[in-house]
């Protein structure tokens, strides 16, 4: 539905695509991903680190790998709509300065708009802590344990014009125990999110059909 995908084009280990990662909290997810691509010559390079909170403790794994990082807080504007589109401006300015080639949402805790998305749609990649389409929105575990289900997940998919409903790449199970807590199970899907979101970019950047 809405605007075509558009995939980056192939990255390659001498050309690796030029990735923006926006986080909004913790960065563990990011931190897997500059390991990652540390660990070994990938098909992906981070090249920005941007936050919509100048607060984010994941600001930090930018100077730790001396990549370049933007807090972008929400200006100030009364009109609630006037100030997404104005914030989500100047983040897609920053990403053509740095020559983004595609946008990897992780712990992104912000919805972007359908105009923001038009722009990088099929450039624009998110991790989400559920089975989709079960569990959409911003408490995904909270959902899956008052709805006592016994297994979860992660899922990759791309970014469409809706809320967690975009082209489901790959997902990963997480079985859910009787004595969890939302924190324990924020914690063991983590786990697979950080295995599963750094081979799913290998492939998607190099425009291989999905390994899990
Ligand atoms: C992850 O569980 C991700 O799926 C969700 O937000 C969490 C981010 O955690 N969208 P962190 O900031 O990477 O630790």
């Amino acid at each position: 539905m809405g605007a075509p995908y558009i995939q980056p084009r192939q990255g390659s280990i001498s050309h690796p695509l030029r990735i923006a990662v926006l986080i909004s909290g913790g960065g563990s997810g990011l931190l897997a991903l500059l390991n990652h691509q540390h660990s070994k010559p990938t098909t992906h390079i981070t090249k920005l680190i941007i936050s919509d909170n100048e607060n984010a403790k994941g600001l930090q794994y930018g100077d730790d790998f001396q990549i370049s990082t933007i807090a972008i807080n929400l200006p100030q504007s009364h009109d609630r709509a006037q100030q997404r589109i104005l914030h989500e401006n100047i983040i897609h300015e920053r990403l053509i300065e740095s020559n983004i080639e595609l946008i990897v949402l992780n712990g992104y805790m912000r919805i972007l708009t359908p105009e923001f998305v038009k722009k990088w749609k099929g450039r624009l990649i998110n991790i989400h802590p559920s089975l989709l389409p079960k569990y959409p929105g911003a408490n995904a575990q909270r959902d899956a344990l008052e709805d006592g289900a016994t297994i979860t997940g992660c899922t990759v998919h791309l970014v469409d014009e809706g809320v967690d409903t975009g082209k489901i790449l790959a997902q990963s199970e997480v079985p859910i125990l009787q004595t969890d807590t939302i924190e324990i199970l924020q914690n063991r899907i983590k786990e697979k999110e950080h295995l599963l979101y750094p081979k799913v970019l290998d492939d998607y950047c190099a425009h291989q059909s999905i390994q899990r």
